[in-house]
């Protein structure tokens, strides 16, 4: 039977709570952005009014919206790294490889991923996948000369389409444009990965390889783990 909307916002709210839990006074927090990660920084915001304090870094600037809105207390340089970073995924493959940026904020969240000790995701079981490649992978490009941009990246077997909004061509936070790429054969991203940052002007995809510790799941049989968490919190 497929399951419908509101049980899907319910497994994402599953998702997002379980993560919270990890959350601990003291911490340095990459939070993520997108539907799922809303319910995280929502959740992460209630414990901030019960007391929890915590400093935290936004990968977005509508995340960043939220979380201030939440009363979070928000940094935008590190000294050290995040000690977890919560974020969703349009796709993920049984590896924990996943597709990000359908959303758009893919640079800034593969760069706060990286700067964590621990990258998590939360998802609802929708966007488990046998293999990436379901849907188009997110490309970050310089305006400058796209269109060439674009011609090299479908050089590598890809149909790219820049993406637009109601008021022309999407910008992300950064001033930059998305190419959506569809790839008839993702059988190594990370093969991928590599060719497309040979490319001049693309700044970042949305290919995540080998990045995340563990993937939250939540469902309609609750909440499943794949990877490991870290320990849990105390504070
Ligand atoms: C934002 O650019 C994305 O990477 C999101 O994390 C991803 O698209 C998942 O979003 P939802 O949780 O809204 O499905």
């Amino acid at each position: 039977m497929p399951t419908d909307l509101t049980d899907i916002e319910a497994h994402k709210r599953a998702a997002a709570e379980r993560a919270v839990e990890l959350v601990a006074s003291g911490m340095l927090v990459g939070l993520g952005s997108g539907s799922t990660a809303r319910y995280f920084v929502e959740g992460v915001a209630r414990r901030v009014r019960e007391g929890l304090e915590i400093t935290a870094l936004a990968t977005s600037e509508e995340t960043q919206r939220l979380a201030r809105t939440g009363g979070i207390n928000l940094v935008d340089t590190i000294d050290r790294p995040l000690d977890i970073t919560v974020d969703g995924a349009d796709e993920i493959d049984s590896r924990r490889n996943l597709i990000k940026g359908r959303g758009g904020a893919l640079l800034r969240e593969k760069v706060v991923a990286h700067a964590s000790r621990a990258f998590l995701v939360i998802a609802d079981e929708t966007k488990a996948v046998p293999k990436l490649g379901q849907g188009p992978v997110p490309v970050e490009v310089v305006p400058f000369l796209w269109e060439v941009t674009s011609r090299n990246i479908e050089s590598l077997g890809g149909q790219a389409s820049l993406r637009t909004g109601a008021r022309g061509p999407f910008r992300t936070d950064n001033g930059n444009l998305i190419l959506d790429v569809a790839f008839a054969d993702l059988t190594k991203p990370d093969e991928l990965d590599r060719h497309l940052h040979r490319i001049p002007g693309v700044v970042e995809h949305g290919l995540f390889i080998g990045m995340a510790a563990a993937v939250i799941f939540g469902g309609p049989q609750g909440i499943r783990i794949v990877g490991s968490l870290p320990a849990p919190a105390a504070g």
